[in-house]
């Protein structure tokens, strides 16, 4: 008979009560298939008293975490705190340091210290799992690690903030401005303790560093990717990008380039018809493109008890049945330093703008865009109002320096009011 796996829980909030809740009411599932039994040692939390929904009496409990790591009952440290410094970081080097096995659903301290934690945990031969810090319920790591092994990866996509998502869907279906549906989140208890991490796309750029270097054979580099929050997304772009077609999103793409890795995790237009496009609410979806499987798409729940404690326990799992592997797919010391690609591809441009009506104004905003080498795929212009007419525009394919060029050129001219809004359109 094997001896039964011994964790230590650090952190018992939405994700560490939901793993607890799981373990016990699935104990016997979990024998039955890993061929050990699945216990607890001891937790942790800040709080001793808090009621957390859940029987922890049977637990010895850990005041400091790092403790918890460090016990001689725990054969893995289940770090479920999150934070990229403080308390997680030091407890799972110190598990690390001891030769024990980590699972973490923390995305920040992976994309902020992935490399060097992946060095120091080969070095003592211990496994870092990760799951539940991408996407949450949807097993995107272990089909990029394992089920697309044998692929070149050529891109990987998706939206990885269901906060985000909802706040855009819901825009359009309500017709409420930005700040009202961020309040709303708020309310609804979607956003994290910083909302900064949520609507200024961190959280989701997290996500997408840990999945380039899985994909890509590439050290974490969160510092590489080109990074931009749904914050300045107006109804106005929402309702203009539907009339032509689109949805917007908080898009993740990475892609190795022959210029080098791009990564970008900004609002983009997606066709409406596109799996991504009719994405809707708090849902998440990745997609995978490799060169022999050619396209896969994930969707699922991105965050929650039930969803994340899944994917914990999945990594929980492959330790109990032996799977263990390197961190990034690869072993640490072999992974790439990323040159992060300074152009990026080119691509369709979304660009709305406010006219002044008076004669030659379309004629001057045109003669700009060629000037740049931005060549108009399409247009539309609207019904005037108080002398002035909101203008769409398409572009042909064409590069974001161009893009550039021209928005500075057309706030020069006397036709243009205000500031033009300029949104890349993502082949998907
Ligand atoms: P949470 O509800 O805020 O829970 C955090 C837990 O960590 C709490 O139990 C807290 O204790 C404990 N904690 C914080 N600082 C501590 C310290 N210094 N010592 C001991 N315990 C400490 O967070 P969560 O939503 O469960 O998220 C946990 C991790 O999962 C994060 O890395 C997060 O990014 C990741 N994640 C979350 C989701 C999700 O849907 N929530 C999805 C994917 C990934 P108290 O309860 O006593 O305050
Ligand atoms: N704040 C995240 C989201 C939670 O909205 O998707 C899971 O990482």
């Amino acid at each position: 008979m094997s001896q039964p796996l011994r964790l230590g829980i650090a952190g018992l909030g939405t994700v560490g009560a939901g793993v607890v809740q799981i373990i016990r009411r699935q104990a016997a599932l979990l024998e039955a298939r890993t061929g050990r039994a699945v216990v607890i040692s001891a937790v942790s939390a800040r709080s001793r008293d808090k009621d957390r929904g859940v029987n922890l009496s049977s637990y010895d409990w850990e005041s400091d975490p790092v403790a918890l790591a460090k016990r001689e009952d725990v054969d893995v440290f289940v770090e479920l705190m999150g934070g990229e410094d403080g308390p997680a970081k030091a407890a799972t080097e110190a598990a690390l340091a001891l030769g024990k096995d980590v699972v973490t659903a923390n995305k920040a301290m992976l994309a902020m210290h992935g490399q060097a934690l992946a060095v120091a945990a080969e070095a003592r031969g211990c496994v870092i799992k990760y799951e539940a810090a991408v996407a949450g319920g949807i097993p995107v790591v272990k089909v990029l690690g394992e089920g697309l092994a044998g692929n070149e990866i050529t891109r990987v996509m998706g939206v990885m903030n269901g906060t985000c998502n909802y706040i855009l869907t819901h825009m359009e279906a309500t017709g409420q401005g930005y700040n009202a549906l961020f309040a709303e989140a708020e309310k609804l208890g979607y956003l994290e303790a910083d909302p900064n991490l949520d609507v200024g796309g961190i959280d989701a750029g997290h996500k997408l560093a840990i999945l380039s270097s899985l994909a890509f054979g590439t050290q974490v580099n969160f510092e590489g990717i080109e990074l931009e929050g749904i914050q300045r997304v107006t109804l106005e772009d929402i309702r203009a990008a539907a009339d032509m077609g689109y949805k917007i999103k908080l898009l993740g793409v990475a892609q190795m380039t022959g210029r080098g890795l791009e990564q970008r995790m900004q609002p983009c237009l997606v066709p409406d018809t596109s799996p991504l496009g009719q994405l809707q609410g708090g849902t998440n979806m990745i997609v995978l493109e490799g060169d022999a499987v050619g396209q896969i798409v994930l969707r699922g729940a991105g965050a929650g008890a039930g969803p994340t404690a899944s994917a914990v326990l999945s990594d929980i799992c492959d330790i109990a049945r032996g799977h263990r592997g390197p961190v990034f797919g690869q072993p640490a010391a072999t992974l790439d330093t990323p040159i992060a690609a300074l152009s990026k591809r080119p691509a369709a441009y979304y660009l709305r703008m406010t006219l002044k009506d008076k004669p030659g104004a379309l004629a001057k905003v045109a003669a700009v865009l060629g000037e740049a080498g931005v060549s108009i795929d399409r247009m539309r212009q609207y019904g005037h109002e108080n002398d002035q007419a909101p203008v769409l525009i398409v572009t042909h394919k064409t590069t974001r320096v161009d893009i550039g060029h021209a928005l500075s050129a057309m706030k020069t001219t006397s036709v243009v009011a205000g500031d033009p809004v300029a949104l890349r359109i993502e082949e998907v």
